[in-house]
């Protein structure tokens, strides 16, 4: 992945960034950087370095969208390659990000424009600098909010505002992305890396089996009706009960309830003494 020219991967701690690294097109969509991050995505799933993965741009942009000129002209009368890239550029976006086994963190700063919606919303959290600027800005195109982008936006996005920003195309800042439910937290833009460390220090506190079963029934449920929201939810605390091997419900348990080391509303449990006792709980 090191000699990848679009996407660049720097890993800290745990933490793997991935940057869209086309800086001179303010990072841009094109062909080779939807190849470039489906690939880099599909790795850092199952790297052991990697705890949390966070999406960043290069040069102070998060990401103008798709490459009006090399992803929509350019591929205009290339049907074999439009389909095989579109497939790609929907898989990295939506279907990798929104059922990520690791957290996932966008860290938006200067445009976020079009197609970059799909992965601000595939990813868990949204950390932007309170100056960001963001817009739908299909409408100005003459096309509507493509792909899944219309749908990832109403998803997150309370439905009046969503229909508003797709309609009209206004940019909005970081302050109204966190207002409307896009973002989590908005900083001053020198605070937006240490806030976006913090934040993912946080996550890896806690126990990542437990972590990615959390995730993934917040997002499956959404689609359930209620039986069969009982019934999943219930199947998978069992089988997070049974599949942990940091044993956190237990550890959990043993530390509230025998040795009142804890208390689960401040703080997680303690990971390291999961790791290194043997309870018999
Ligand atoms: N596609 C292709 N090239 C782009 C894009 C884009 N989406 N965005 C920026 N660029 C290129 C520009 O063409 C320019 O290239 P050049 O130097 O070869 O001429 C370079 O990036 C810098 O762009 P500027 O406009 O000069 O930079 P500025 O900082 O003034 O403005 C901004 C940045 C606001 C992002 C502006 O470029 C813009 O409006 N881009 C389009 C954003 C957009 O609407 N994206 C959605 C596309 S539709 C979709 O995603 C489905």
């Amino acid at each position: 992945m090191a000699e990848a020219s679009v996407v660049k991967v720097e890993k800290n701690g745990g933490i793997s960034w991935v940057f869209l690294n086309r800086p001179e097109k303010r990072n841009a969509m094109n062909p080779q950087l939807h190849i470039e991050m489906d690939g880099t995505l599909e790795e850092l799933e199952t790297d052991p370095e990697t705890k949390v993965v966070i999406i960043a741009g290069s040069g102070g942009n998060f990401c103008a969208g798709q490459d009006l000129k090399e992803f929509f002209r350019g591929l205009e009368d290339k049907p074999a390659e439009s389909k095989r890239i579109q497939t790609l550029a929907n898989r990295w976006r939506w279907d990798r990000l929104y059922m990520y086994d690791k957290p996932t963190i966008a860290m938006v700063e200067g445009y976020c424009a079009g197609g970059a919606f799909m992965q601000l919303v595939a990813v868990d959290f949204v950390v932007t600098a309170d100056d960001a600027l963001y817009s739908l800005s299909e409408v100005n195109w003459g096309i509507i909010p493509g792909a899944l982008v219309a749908k990832a936006v109403t998803e997150a996005v309370l439905y009046r505002h969503a229909l508003y920003y797709a309609c009209l195309g206004d940019a909005f800042d970081g302050k109204e992305a966190v207002r409307i439910g896009l973002a989590n937290i908005a900083v001053p833009k020198d605070q937006l890396r240490d806030e976006t460390i913090r934040l993912a220090n946080k996550l890896m506190q806690k126990s990542p089996e437990v972590l990615k079963a959390t995730k993934q029934a917040m997002r499956s449920v959404r689609t359930m009706d209620v039986p069969q929201a009982y019934d999943y939810l219930h199947a998978k605390n069992i089988a997070i009960r049974a599949g942990d091997p940091e044993r956190s419900y237990q550890q959990g348990l043993k530390q509230f309830v025998d040795d009142k080391t804890y208390r689960p509303f401040f703080e997680p449990f303690k990971l390291s003494d999961a790791a290194s006792k043997d309870d018999n709980t």
